[in-house]
């Protein structure tokens, strides 16, 4: 009995500083304050795009007409997400999209991303905010004097009117969703500004197989060309995700992605706009490349575990045995 009542006193206090004590600690440590002294909340927001961190970001920032911009998009963005699109009328103005968007070529710092997915990796009030402006919807528009000057900038001159806008959303999600894999996510995503050599995925793509040294050289060169212009772009090359899941924490992945400037004020990274299910991807995505061992250990831990309680009955019964003639 005595011996039970001590394990009973262990777990109790081991479950008290797992679950109550360590996270208090952690968040504690681990506040972050802007210059007024204000609490920062980097929490996720579930990966809906309304503006409010936005908005709440120029408030901080003491900054009225911002503050008023702001208000007014996002507004806006809420009302196009009010209309009902047509998709057939959308389809005629993909065609736009699509003449930056298949071009595989580098277009002002970046190659723009393939659209097949699209429906599919991110949210309907991002695209709609992102059609509208996309520095504004990426937050990133204090890297602009001029919004228009983004690279996808001429798309505002392209839309004639909300409906339109309306109509090429409902078209992307109707006809750009459908079965998407990790590795799809995530070119469609990320590649486009980071590499994953652990997944040989470059800028430019999968590294395709060269017979020849020579080719397998120019390849190389092409490569860092790419990285030039992308660096050139965005003031910084973004670093390789090969293991930046497992550096970096599980919450700070998702709420990064969610909006880059929450954890990174000023930084040239653009939100993504994902919805929660293109972040799974992604994520998915970035854990297979970084720790390909990762199912198989976890696939032991049952079996650790199963081990352990046959082990502590048979310890049991051993301590019983030998102890039951000593009185
Ligand atoms: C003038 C060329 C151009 C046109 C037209 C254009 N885009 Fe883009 N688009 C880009 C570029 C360049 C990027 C990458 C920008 C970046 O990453 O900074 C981009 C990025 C995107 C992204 C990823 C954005 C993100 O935040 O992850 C989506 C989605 C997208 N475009 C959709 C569209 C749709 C839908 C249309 C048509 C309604 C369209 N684009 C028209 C050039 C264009
Ligand atoms: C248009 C270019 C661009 C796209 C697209 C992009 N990133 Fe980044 N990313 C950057 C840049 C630039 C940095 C470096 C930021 C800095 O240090 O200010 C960065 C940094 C990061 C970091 C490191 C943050 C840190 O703490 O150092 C992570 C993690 C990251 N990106 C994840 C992603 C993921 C996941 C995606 C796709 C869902 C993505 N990025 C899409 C440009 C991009």
């Amino acid at each position: 009995m005595r011996e039970l009542k001590i394990f009973a006193i262990v777990a109790f206090f081991s479950l008290l500083t797992y679950y109550l004590v360590e996270p208090y600690a952690h968040h504690e440590m681990h506040k972050k304050v802007d210059t007024e002294g204000n609490e920062i909340h980097s929490e996720s927001h579930g990966f809906k795009y309304d503006g409010k961190p936005d908005i709440a970001e120029a408030h901080r920032a003491k900054n009225k007409a911002l503050v008023e911009s702001k208000t007014a998009f996002w507004a806006d963005v809420a009302k196009i997400g009010q209309l009902k699109g047509n998709a057939s009328a959308g389809q005629s103005h993909f065609a736009s999209c699509a003449g930056c968007h298949d071009a595989n070529v580098n277009m002002g710092g970046v190659i723009p991303p393939v659209l097949d997915h699209a429906g599919a990796i991110y949210d309907k009030n991002y695209l709609i905010a992102l059609i509208k402006d996309p520095a504004i919807a990426s937050n990133i528009d204090h890297k602009y004097k001029d919004t228009g000057n983004h690279p996808m900038g001429a798309i505002k001159f392209m839309m004639p009117d909300d409906q339109s806008i309306a109509d090429v959303v409902a078209y992307m999600l109707e006809h750009k969703a459908g079965e998407v894999t990790p590795k799809e996510a995530y070119e469609e995503a990320c590649m486009r500004c980071h590499a994953v050599r652990y997944g040989k995925l470059p800028q430019l793509g999968d590294t395709p197989k060269f017979k020849h040294e020579k080719d397998s050289l120019a390849h190389k060169i092409k490569v860092i060309e790419e990285q030039d212009r992308v660096k050139a772009y965005m003031g910084k090359l973004p670093p390789d995700l090969s293991i930046m899941i497992r550096a970096r924490s599980e919450h700070f992945m998702k709420t990064f992605v969610e909006n880059p400037q929450s954890q990174l004020a000023g930084t040239s990274m653009p939100r993504v706009g994902l919805s929660a299910e293109g972040y799974e991807k992604v994520e998915a995505y970035m854990v297979s490349t970084g720790d390909p061992s990762k199912a198989k250990r976890e696939a032991v831990g049952p079996w650790v575990i199963l081990f352990f309680v046959i082990f502590t009955i048979l310890a049991y019964l051993w301590k019983k045995s030998q102890w039951k003639d000593l009185h």
